[in-house]
């Protein structure tokens, strides 16, 4: 894996100078890991989503160092403040309407009159966008519909070298993608996550709840398949079917053959911070089919059975 490059301040500086030509490279963040670019460069953007093979309506989020930087893209608001007092940097995404004279790429919104906005928490990919003139469009590091990543091994698995440079930052805190939440027009919960729609309702004061379904497109992440490991799910299972890896969490599971605990203590982020990485090292073992029991559905476990339903449908 010679395109692995440890987190060092040259190699962080080879990074910058990778993204100012425009260049396409994979890098960690507290969530999952992202394939990043240049937001303001139509190319940057165009090649992101050919690698991802991603359908071209499914908007990018734009990462930002700090609040001035957005303030140039996007027009911002009393409650996205306290949101962003609270919360940011951290594992939430603040979907803002984009100001006419932004310079962000109108491929990575998918030509929406709103930006979808991040400011990261990692070290890493922190340090990065200190140095940088522009902000960093970075989507999940997996192909269009499978797995995100969580690990630089990880990001090899999906994508090889086609990705010439994959700056290392360890396994992520986290483990499932941020929150994302719409903050123009009627507020609402996109894409459940770490940050949970009760700790937003508590410090805008407001009931906020988490979009169900829907048929038009407001978040294409809301695409039915996703998150896929690419063999069948089968959830709130009970016991472990023949020949099936049984995904399991709490301590009353032996540690059997075929069996995967997400928490022996019954700990939900750490269920949440390993679910990725069972996912995937499951279909790296050539297993078949998945059977899993029932996550509690309570703080980020909102956000694994979002993930799971998807991965299962
Ligand atoms: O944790 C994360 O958010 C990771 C890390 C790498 O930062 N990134 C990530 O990006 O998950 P991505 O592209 O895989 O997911 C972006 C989500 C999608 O569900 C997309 O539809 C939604 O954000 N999104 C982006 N722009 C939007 C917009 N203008 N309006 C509504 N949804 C938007
Ligand atoms: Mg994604």
């Amino acid at each position: 894996m010679k395109n692995i490059y440890k987190n060092s301040p040259k190699n962080l500086n080879k990074a910058k100078k990778l993204l100012k030509k425009s260049c396409i490279i994979a890098v960690p963040t507290e969530t999952v890991y992202g394939l990043a670019g240049n937001a303001y460069s139509n190319l940057s953007i165009r090649k992101i989503y050919k690698l991802k093979k991603r359908p071209r309506i499914n908007p990018l989020i734009i990462h930002y160092n700090n609040i001035d930087s957005v303030k140039k893209d996007a027009y911002i608001d009393e409650k996205f403040l306290k949101l962003y007092k609270k919360f940011s940097p951290g594992p939430i995404t603040y979907i803002l309407r984009k100001k006419k004279n932004s310079k962000i790429s109108n491929l990575a919104n998918a030509n929406l009159d709103t930006i979808a906005v991040r400011f990261p928490k990692n070290r890493v990919a922190r340090t990065l966008l200190e140095n940088l003139e522009f902000p960093l469009a970075i989507p999940s590091a997996n192909i269009s519909s499978a797995l995100s990543p969580v690990s630089s091994a990880d990001v090899f698995d999906e994508f090889g070298d086609k990705i010439k440079f994959i700056l290392d930052g360890g396994t992520t805190n986290i483990g499932l993608e941020s929150t994302v939440i719409n903050l123009y027009g009627k507020i609402k919960i996109l894409r459940p996550g770490s940050i949970t729609n009760h700790q937003i309702s508590r410090v805008l004061k407001k009931k906020i709840s988490i979009l169900k379904k829907t048929n038009k497109i407001i978040s294409p992440g809301l695409l039915k398949r996703h998150y896929s490991p690419g063999i069948p799910i089968k959830l709130n299972c009970l016991k472990k079917e023949d020949k099936a890896a049984f995904i399991v969490f709490g301590k009353k599971y032996k540690n059997n053959k075929g069996v995967f605990n997400l928490s022996k203590n019954g700990n939900l982020r750490e269920a949440a911070r390993k679910l990725y990485k069972t996912l995937r090292e499951i279909k790296n073992l050539g297993y078949k089919k998945i059977n899993i029991v029932k996550i509690p559905n309570s703080k980020i476990g909102i956000a694994i059975n979002d993930r799971l339903r998807k991965a299962a449908y």
